[in-house]
């Protein structure tokens, strides 16, 4: 336990939903075992239901056994961490019954406070102004959103400005899981601490970079809330353009939330904006069929779901042109999908071919050489160069091989994203987390296309649960003359 990190006390709105269960309090629990939590700061979960605070404390505990990892959950840990927690009934909707939690919070006024709302975004409003009502906002009081933050932009502003009515943007913590993993992290420290990649980063050097974030896993259950968005709101607008932001950026002046939010939004503006042609020709949207996936027969999406007409897309993959100076001509191909062979998330930066080769190689081509960047799931940093096979043959052979960036040995447990995000809001460091510009920037690009896909400018393609994906997408990247980095 620490004295020296902020005391603040966590209320966690929609305290007993899955994200609470499965990331939130697994995230506290690490933290407080890590010393990262204040001895004195208390975590509040708010819930509709009506419940002792020890049984409250014995369904968090389930839950730990469920979500934590093999020997991460240690009873005597726990039972000094249940001390930090309470549970306080609250309808979220009814501003009357903010008072037990109102109660609960003027034992210690003067303490900081992050709302974590955890819960559907229609409540978002409606938590704030409770909040504001019952005059529990204070200066230092921080308010935590989770996705979806809206279905387009329209609504996404709608909701932006109900919390911006009681909160400033400076308070408001906007989550972006992906930014929180350490691998994404490292990708600024890859770029910005090497001087070897400077001169290189740009179109002069680089032919065309790959993101892909491929699932094996459906829509657990999340039918619900999945129908109505797929995976260009839940993947593409948010975390796949995170990670082209980092990939993409121009160097930020410090580390410091505003710097490196004000580059990676200059990204984002520099989006080609598509163009009905664009999205006929740049876009793949499409929905998994029956299959089978890790040796089980899986439903298809339509079977899953139960809606027999559904048009949600649950793979989407865009070429993507950025309108700068560094990355005039590069295009950016991203892709994600679920029900996918395996996971498998990464980052390829293909480097352009040598100028001419003197090597005669026996009819084998020099490899241009590549970033390979794998976040999920397993992470590594390999750098594919050219290399002399050894012998004594007369001409000299080739091969490629991996140059391979292990993380240190003794480097410590890696951490969730939600520990370090939830750190971060503790600390009151908003760098990793999505400022109203870079949302709104996002939306407005990914706006033209979910348009251009309700006017069935392109039509849905399906592929089969547990393959690589609809061969429209094999097509689209070999119109150009290149190829998916797991087809080499
Ligand atoms: C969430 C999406 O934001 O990210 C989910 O809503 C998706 O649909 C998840 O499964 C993927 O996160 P991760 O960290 O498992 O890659």
């Amino acid at each position: 336990m620490s004295e020296t990190e902020n005391l603040c006390d966590i209320i966690i709105f929609g305290g007993h939903g899955d994200l609470a269960f499965r990331k939130l309090m697994p995230a506290l629990y690490h933290l407080f075992n890590d010393g990262y939590l204040n001895h004195q700061s208390r975590i509040l979960t708010v819930t509709r239901r009506e419940m002792s605070n020890d049984e409250h404390i014995a369904l968090v505990e389930s839950k730990m056994h469920e979500f934590l990892k093999k020997g991460e959950f240690d009873e005597a840990r726990f039972a000094d961490f249940a001390k930090k927690m309470q549970v306080v009934k609250v309808d979220l909707a009814d501003e009357g019954s903010y008072q037990s939690l109102k109660e609960m919070l003027d034992l210690h006024p003067e303490r900081e406070r992050v709302n974590y709302l955890s819960t559907a975004p229609d409540f978002f409003g409606a938590i704030c102004k409770a909040l504001k009502h019952w005059e529990l906002i204070t200066p230092q009081s921080r308010v935590v959103l989770e996705k979806p933050i809206g279905r387009d932009l329209e609504s996404s502003r709608a909701i932006n400005i109900e919390v911006l009515n009681y909160f400033n943007e400076s308070q408001v913590y906007r989550i972006d899981h992906y930014l929180g993993k350490d691998t994404v992290q490292n990708i600024m420290a890859l770029r910005f601490s090497n001087r070897i990649f400077m001169p290189l980063w740009d179109a002069s050097n680089i032919d065309h970079v790959q993101i892909t974030v491929a699932e094996s896993v459906g829509v657990e259950g999340r039918w619900g809330y999945y129908d109505d968005y797929g995976a260009m709101r839940d993947m593409i607008q948010n975390h796949l353009l995170q990670l082209l932001c980092l990939v993409a950026m121009e160097p930020p002046c410090s580390l410091d939330a505003d710097s490196v939010r004000d580059e990676k939004v200059k990204v984002l503006r520099s989006l080609r904006p598509m163009t009905a042609t664009d999205i006929e020709q740049k876009t793949v949207r499409a929905q998994y069929t029956h299959g089978s996936s890790h040796g089980e027969s899986v439903p298809g999406y339509k079977e899953g779901v139960g809606v027999e007409n559904s048009n949600t897309e649950t793979f989407a993959a865009i070429r993507v042109d950025i309108d700068n100076w560094r990355w005039n001509g590069v295009p950016f191909y991203i892709r994600s999908g679920k029900r996918m062979r395996e996971r498998n998330s990464e980052i390829i930066i293909r480097f352009k071919s040598i100028p001419y080769s003197i090597f005669a190689n026996k009819g084998r081509c020099i490899s241009q050489n590549t970033l390979v960047i794998s976040l999920q799931p397993n992470e590594s940093i390999k750098l594919k160069l050219m290399n002399k096979i050894p012998g004594l043959t007369e001409q000299m052979r080739l091969q490629q091989v991996d140059l391979e960036l292990n993380a240190p040995l003794n480097a410590e447990r890696k951490p969730e994203a939600y520990e370090r995000l939830m750190l971060d809001v503790i600390r009151s460091n908003p760098t990793l987390f999505m400022r109203l510009d870079e949302v709104e920037a996002a939306w407005k690009w990914a706006d033209v296309i979910l348009e251009g896909w309700e006017d069935n400018i392109v039509p849905m393609k399906s592929y089969s649960a547990g393959s690589d994906g609809p061969s429209a997408a094999i097509a689209m990247i070999e119109r150009d003359g290149r190829s998916w980095h797991d087809e080499l």
